[in-house]
C-alpha cells in the first residue's frame, strides 16, 4: 500500500447516509482540573498516585487540561469537521462521593460542554462511565460489592434528569471486561487487584449495573437513547490441534462472550461457566450468591444499539505454563503500533458479522478504534502519520464490507479525538488525531486528522447530503 497517497475505504458508499462519523475520548484521560470545581477523588486518583503503577509515574492531575481548554478544544473539532462526538462525564465530578445530590459545579461544566458541542453542531455521545469509580464506593467494596451496581444506577438516573435536554445518547458502561480484568486480576488498571474471585465478581456487578441503569435513566427519560460499548477482540487458535481449538474457546469465553451474552442472550454462556466456575460464578441463580434471581432479566434489559470497541485480534495457543493455560500471540507480529497491537482490519469484519448473526440485530456503533504510534513534531512543526491513515482507512474499509453484506452499522467513533493520558502507560502511548505537546499545551492537528476530515466530507457527497 502506498504510504503517503491519498488512500480511500473502497467500501465507503455501503455506509448509511446518516452514518454517525466522530471521535471519541474518557474524561479522566484529558480533563485535568482534578481538584477543580469540587471534583471528589476516584480510584484512578488514588491507582496513579501510587508508586509504581502508571509509567514514570504519570497522572491525570492535568492531562489535555481541558477542563480549562474545552471551548477551544471544541472550536478545532468543529474546524475539522467530527460531527459527532463521544465524550464522559466523570462520576466524581458530578458525584463527589458517589451518592447523593449531583455537585452544581459539575453539572455547570457538562452542561456548558455539552451546550459548547451543541452550538457547533456537533452531536454528543455521553458515556457514564469510564472507569473512575468514587473512591468512597471503592472504600465500601466497589465493583466487587452488589451494592456498587445499585449506586451507579441511582447516579445515572440523576445525571440523565440533570441533562435530559440536552443529551439523547448515552452509553452506560465503558468496556466492562477492562474494568473488570484489568482492575481485579491482571491489577494494571485500578484498583489493582490480582484475584480472580474478585474480577468475576466485578464482572457481573458491572453488567448488572448496566442494565439497573438502563431501567432506572430510561424511567426518567422514555425517549434516550441507550447501549453499552465492550471491547470485543478476535480470538483464533495458534493451530488446528485439538489443544489449542479448546484454549481458543476458553478465549473467547473470558474476553467475548461473558459480556455478550448476558446482555443479549440474557445468559452466561457454558464456556464462561466453564472457565469461572470455581471463581464463583454459578450456573443457578441463588438468593445468597453471585447471580441471584432476576440478575439476567435486569442484564440484558433491551437496549437502543450495540457498542463495540475494537483494538485487538489474537492467537491462542495450549501452554500449560502460562496464565489460565493461555499462551497468547498477536495476530500479527509485523506491527506498527508502538504498543504490539496489530493492524488487521479483517478482525473487524468478522466481529461485526458476529455480533449481528449471534447476538443482536440491533444497530452497531464501533465506539472506539485507533492505533498508538510514535508521533513526533516535526521540523516544518508538523505532525506526519501515515501508518494512522493506513490503519483508519483499513478498518472503515472493514466496516463498509459487513455493511455492504447487510450488518446493520450505524457509526463510527475513532480513538481518540487527541493524544492523552493512556492509563498505566502515561503520556507514552498516543492514540489521537490530533497531537498534544503537554508540556505547553498546544494542539497539533495530525495529517490523519486531515485525512479523516476529508473522508468525511467524501462520504457526505455520495450519500449526497
Ligand atoms: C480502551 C479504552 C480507552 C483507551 C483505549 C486505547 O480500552 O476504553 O480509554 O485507553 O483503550
Amino acid at each position: 500500500m502506498p504510504r503517503h497517497s491519498v488512500i480511500r475505504p473502497v467500501t465507503l458508499k455501503n455506509l448509511r447516509s446518516d452514518f454517525v462519523w466522530g471521535t471519541a475520548t474518557a474524561a479522566y484521560q484529558i480533563e485535568g482540573g482534578a481538584r477543580e470545581g469540587g471534583r471528589g477523588v476516584s480510584i484512578w486518583d488514588t491507582f496513579a498516585h501510587t508508586e509504581g503503577k502508571t509509567r514514570n509515574g504519570d497522572t491525570g492531575d492535568i492531562a489535555c487540561d481541558h477542563y480549562h481548554r474545552w471551548a477551544g478544544d471544541l472550536d478545532l473539532m468543529q474546524s475539522l469537521g467530527f460531527p459527532a462526538y463521544r465524550l464522559n462525564f466523570s462520576w466524581v465530578r458530578l458525584q463527589p462521593t458517589g451518592r447523593g445530590e449531583l455537585n452544581a459545579e459539575g453539572i455547570e461544566f457538562y452542561r456548558n460542554l455539552i451546550q459548547g458541542c451543541l452550538d457547533r453542531g456537533i452531536r454528543p455521545f455521553v458515556t457514564l462511565y469510564h472507569w473512575d469509580l468514587p473512591q468512597t464506593l471503592q472504600d465500601e467494596g466497589g465493583w466487587p460489592a452488589r451494592s456498587t451496581a445499585q449506586a451507579f444506577a441511582d447516579y445515572s438516573a440523576l445525571v440523565v434528569a440533570a441533562f435530559k435536554d440536552l443529551v439523547h445518547d448515552w452509553i452506560t458502561i465503558n468496556e466492562a471486561w477492562c474494568v473488570a480484568f484489568l482492575g481485579h486480576s491482571w491489577g494494571v488498571q485500578a484498583p489493582g487487584f490480582t484475584n480472580d474471585r474478585l474480577a468475576i465478581r466485578a464482572m457481573h456487578h458491572v453488567l448488572l449495573g448496566h442494565g439497573l441503569a438502563v431501567k432506572a435513566m430510561r424511567a426518567v427519560d422514555p425517549t434516550l437513547r441507550v447501549g453499552i460499548t465492550n471491547i470485543l477482540s478476535r480470538a483464533q487458535a495458534y493451530s488446528q490441534s485439538a489443544a489449542d481449538l479448546e484454549v481458543t474457546e476458553q478465549l473467547d469465553a473470558r474476553m467475548n462472550q461473558i459480556t455478550m451474552a448476558p446482555v443479549y442472550l440474557g445468559a452466561y454462556s457454558e464456556s464462561t461457566f466453564k472457565v469461572f466456575g470455581e471463581f464463583g460464578l454459578n450456573r443457578e441463580p441463588a438468593a445468597g450468591e453471585l447471580v441471584q434471581p432476576g440478575d439476567l432479566e435486569v442484564i440484558s434489559t433491551p437496549t437502543d444499539f450495540v457498542g463495540v470497541n475494537h483494538y485487538h485480534s489474537m492467537l491462542a495457543q495450549a501452554d500449560a505454563s502460562e496464565p489460565g493455560g493461555i499462551k497468547i500471540h498477536q495476530a500479527q507480529p509485523n506491527h506498527q503500533s508502538n504498543w504490539g497491537w496489530p493492524n488487521t482490519p479483517d478482525a473487524l469484519y468478522e466481529i461485526l458479522k458476529r455480533v449481528s448473526a449471534e447476538y443482536s440485530s440491533l444497530p452497531i456503533y464501533i465506539t472506539e478504534n485507533g492505533i498508538t504510534l510514535d508521533d513526533y513534531v516535526d521540523p516544518n512543526g508538523e505532525v506526519s502519520d501515515p501508518d494512522r491513515i493506513d490503519y483508519l482507512n483499513g478498518y472503515i474499509n472493514a466496516i463498509g464490507r459487513a455493511a455492504g453484506e447487510g450488518v446493520d452499522v450505524r457509526g463510527y467513533f475513532a480513538w481518540s479525538f487527541m493524544d492523552n493520558f493512556e492509563w498505566a502507560e502515561g503520556y507514552s502511548k498516543r492514540f489521537g488525531l490530533v497531537y498534544i505537546d503537554f508540556a505547553t499545551q498546544k494542539r497539533i492537528p495530525k495529517r490523519s486528522a486531515g485525512w479523516y476530515r476529508d473522508l468525511i466530507q467524501e462520504h457526505k457527497k455520495k450519500a449526497g447530503k
